[in-house]
């Protein structure tokens, strides 16, 4: 493939202030050793040198070396570009999916042996996290590890967005990555109605995702306190409702933690408290997270990446036994037995690193019976172990309430059962104002009694909101308002 057949891409937004960089990565033989170790000596004598020349304040010599540092870089690069023989294509896989749905993404080149990216950084992460993101994206490439990281301004990145503009492919609504995080929000008009977002209030949305909950509580006049444990979401969040200015702030961390992370922010009670549990769709979609196993990608499932354990730890170092318990407390497996014992059994002769292995090896033991795939189940039990769903769950409920003001309301949705049961026998527990027990003479005063219950059933979508997102079908919305 030549330089000219490589495909580019412009995203949407312009830089928004962050640090902006280009990065170049290629495949492992893309580039003539000789050459790297060249432009490896080469690139460290140009900064030591950029160095000395920053620390004298020589302005002149500075911008020469960074010229002549940046000139060898594009000659690896056009090297990288032009490579043909025995490249596995980097376009493969979701390569180009995992940088659309980057909002830092400003926009890329693919090409057969190389990928060049524009990237803005929000601070968030750096532009280690991003790379690693969009390499597991194409697992089969074996990347270099060397990279070209420069530095550029917010000027340059622009231009060359513009420059690149015209040759954007058309962006097709509902084609796969053509929508930087699009999440279909799910009982939408019932939650904001349920919360009685208005100006003056303060809300928390503990599960901010694409932000489309926020956004309502936010038209209502609301300031709202977005947290989510996804660095992917928060950035693309940020960027899609920037206008809303300092009504949102975005919130690193665990939901678990919930009235720490507002306290440290200052804040010790508020109006509302939202959770739309669960993961959220490009973190399905997206093949790299490795949750779906529809899509071929590495056994991830972590919704924080910065997480230490992945799926595939779990599933390679748990006991045989801890397995079974897994698949059977968080999917209800039946066969959670048989299909821990052939996970073992598989992975003394491999480790099983990918989604596609995982599900052949639970297909090898259960036939697939209806609609339901059968590696369904055991894929969601280990999601829920991964990121230590129900305990996070518990520990919301009690945090959430505690910062409730009097008057305030927290609405939940879930998706399901064994989280329904949680957030239904916690608002139980909360709502009675008193309990009775066979051996006490009458009822006594409930020492846990702090809310009302807003919704005597759980809301369930309505047929229209079923039909336009299946995804909704399982969801149920319950509400308590403290007291
Ligand atoms: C269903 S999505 C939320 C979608 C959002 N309401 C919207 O309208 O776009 C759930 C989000 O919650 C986040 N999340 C799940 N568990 C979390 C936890 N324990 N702490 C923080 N964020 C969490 C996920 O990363 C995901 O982005």
């Amino acid at each position: 493939m030549s330089e000219q057949e490589a495909e580019s891409w412009v995203a949407h937004h312009p830089p928004d202030g962050g640090s902006c960089y280009r990065v170049v990565m290629w495949q492992q033989g893309a580039v003539d050793h000789r050459h790297l170790t060249a432009w490896k000596a080469a690139r460290a004598g140009y900064v030591e040198r950029m160095q000395q020349a920053g620390l004298r304040g020589t302005r002149g010599a500075l911008a020469r070396e960074r010229e002549e540092l940046q000139a060898y870089n594009a000659s690896i690069s056009s090297e990288a570009f032009a490579f043909r023989t025995r490249a596995q294509d980097v376009r493969t896989g979701g390569m180009r999916e995992a940088l659309r749905a980057d909002a830092g993404v400003l926009g890329y080149k693919l090409g057969n042996g190389a990928a060049e990216v524009w990237l803005e950084l929000s601070g968030e992460v750096g532009v280690d996290f991003h790379v690693q993101s969009w390499q597991a994206a194409a697992p089969k490439v074996t990347w270099s590890s060397d990279l070209i990281v420069e530095q550029l301004t917010a000027a340059d990145a622009a231009e060359w967005q513009k420059a690149h503009r015209s040759t954007e492919e058309p962006i097709e609504a509902g084609a796969e990555g053509s929508a930087p995080f699009r999440h279909i929000s799910v009982l939408l008009q019932e939650t904001a109605g349920a919360l009685q977002a208005a100006p003056g209030k303060v809300m928390v949305d503990a599960t901010l995702g694409g932000g489309g909950h926020s956004e309502k509580l936010l038209q209502a006049g609301a300031m709202v306190w977005g947290i989510d444990q996804d660095p992917m979401a928060r950035i693309a969040t940020r960027y899609r409702l920037a206008h809303y200015g300092e009504q949102l702030r975005v919130l690193a961390g665990n939901f678990r933690e919930i009235a720490k992370l507002l306290r440290e922010h200052g804040v010790d009670s508020v109006d509302g408290v939202l959770a739309d549990l669960g993961v959220s769709s490009p973190q399905v979609d997206t093949a790299s997270r490795g949750f779906s196993f529809l899509a071929e990608g590495p056994l991830d499932m972590r919704m924080n990446p910065n997480q230490p354990r992945s799926a595939a730890d779990v599933v390679n170092e748990a006991s045989e036994k801890e397995l079974a318990d897994i698949l059977w407390q968080y999917g209800e497996e039946r066969a959670s037995r048989v299909i821990a014992r052939r996970i073992v059994q598989q992975r003394e002769h491999e480790p099983i690193t990918t989604t596609t292995q995982l599900a052949n090896i639970i297909c090898s033991v259960l036939p697939r019976r209806g609609k339901q795939h059968p590696a369904t189940r055991s894929f969601q039990a280990l999601r829920i172990a991964v990121n230590d769903e129900l305990a996070a769950l518990d520990e919301l409920l009690v945090g959430g309430l505690s910062i409730l003001r009097s008057g305030g309301r927290m609405a939940v949705i879930t998706f399901h059962s064994l989280e329904d049961r949680k957030v239904k026998q916690f608002f139980e527990r909360v709502t009675r104002p008193e309990i009775d027990r066979p051996e006490w003479a009458q009822p006594r005063p409930n020492p846990e009694y702090k809310a009302r219950s807003v919704t005597r059933k759980p809301i369930t979508p309505s047929e229209a909101e079923l039909s336009a997102n299946p995804r909704s079908r399982s969801a149920k919305l319950r509400v308590i308002e403290k007291i």
